[in-house]
């Protein structure tokens, strides 16, 4: 499939709706930091101006988690933050204590924020004796106390569908594309570095007035893909190549080099979460992407490239936050129509 470029141009920044009124103290909410990423909890309590409920998460000697809420939380509408990024079973077995804490304690509504949704990829029984683990986590998330899920970029959007209680379904697409908007791309094609991701990068292609092109990727195994082809023009141009995820960087890094060899100009990534495991660091370190945006959706610490720049989620999930505790639609976060 070619397309044919549009004319060169530069993208421009973008007008963004004004922040909703947050909620005040009185009302009967509160925010709560599990240990997944608690710098995140504190940047959107910080947009919310409000404290963050006081609880303990600690550990017993045999490595078993110990939680006490300190705060009162009966008939309090309660948001949890905490992304199942790694350690995932500690974080998502910690989750659970919390909401069962929560139900207990009789919190008036349950909502967990979960900014990276870990588990995701194995969403259905693609070859025998395999679990669905993305539905086992719904499940028990659910069965734990769980009234509501407020998330970002699911890897697939379908694991709504697992929940039997609201989710709502953020894209980080917005967030990052303030940046990209800012880095002056010219001429510039939206690459997805699979076939998979081919809807989220025509979201950014439409967006951003760009054209599409498409990378032919194998996955050999966990850690590594294969990639031969680009379908769609990009010599000459820059390229954005956009994903949901890094994990271990190879998919990401391979595309990079690719589209490189087939003569694009500038190439730069925009990736919602940096789940950065394995190899990831040193293949970023050598992927000839000249900017990595990613969102802080999963705390990034230690040795990091220089071309990862990171944008925060916090201001998107203030706004949810308040608006989900106002009954309020969600629908105004997203402006020009998330991913679809
Ligand atoms: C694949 O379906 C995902 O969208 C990502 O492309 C993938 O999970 C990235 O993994 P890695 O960084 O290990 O190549």
């Amino acid at each position: 499939m070619t397309r044919t470029l549009q004319a060169p141009h530069q993208i421009s920044p973008k007008t963004h709706p004004a922040p909703d009124a947050m909620p005040s103290t009185s009302e009967r909410f509160r925010l709560i930091a599990g240990s997944a990423h608690p710098e995140l909890a504190r940047e959107i309590a910080g947009q919310l101006d409000v404290p963050l409920a006081s609880a303990y998460v600690g550990r017993f000697p045999d490595g078993e988690i110990d939680i006490k809420i300190q705060d009162d939380m009966r008939g309090t509408d309660v948001f949890i933050c905490q992304p199942t990024c790694p350690p995932v079973n500690e974080n998502i077995f910690e989750l659970l204590l919390l909401i069962d804490t929560l139900r207990r304690a009789s919190a008036g509504r349950i909502t967990a924020v979960i900014p990276y949704f870990g588990y995701a990829r194995k969403d259905r029984k693609d070859e025998g004796r395999v679990p669905i683990s993305a539905k086992l986590v719904a499940n028990t998330l659910v069965s734990a106390g769980c009234d509501r899920v407020l998330t970002i970029d699911l890897h697939a959007q379908q694991i709504q569908g697992f929940f039997d209680i609201p989710v709502d379904h953020l894209w980080a697409r917005p967030v990052l594309e303030e940046a990209v908007r800012g880095a002056g791309l010219e001429n510039l094609v939206v690459c997805s570095p699979d076939v998979g991701g081919v809807k989220l990068a025509r979201a950014w292609a439409k967006s951003l007035d760009a054209s599409l092109a498409i990378v032919d990727k194998r996955r050999t195994s966990s850690e590594n893909v294969v990639m031969e082809n680009v379908i769609g023009e990009v010599d000459g141009c820059d390229v954005l190549l956009t994903d949901d995820m890094i994990s271990t960087g190879g998919t990401i890094t391979q595309a990079a080099r690719i589209l490189k060899e087939k003569g694009a100009n500038r190439v730069c990534i925009a990736v919602a979460h940096a789940v950065l495991c394995g190899p990831a660091r040193e293949r970023l370190a050598e992927c000839p992407a000249e900017i990595i945006w990613v969102s802080n959706t999963i705390p990034l610490e230690g040795d990091l490239p220089p071309t990862l720049k990171t944008v925060s989620v916090a201001p998107l999930l203030a706004r949810a936050v308040t608006r989900i505790h106002r009954e309020e639609s969600l629908s105004a976060l997203f402006w020009d129509g998330g991913s679809s």
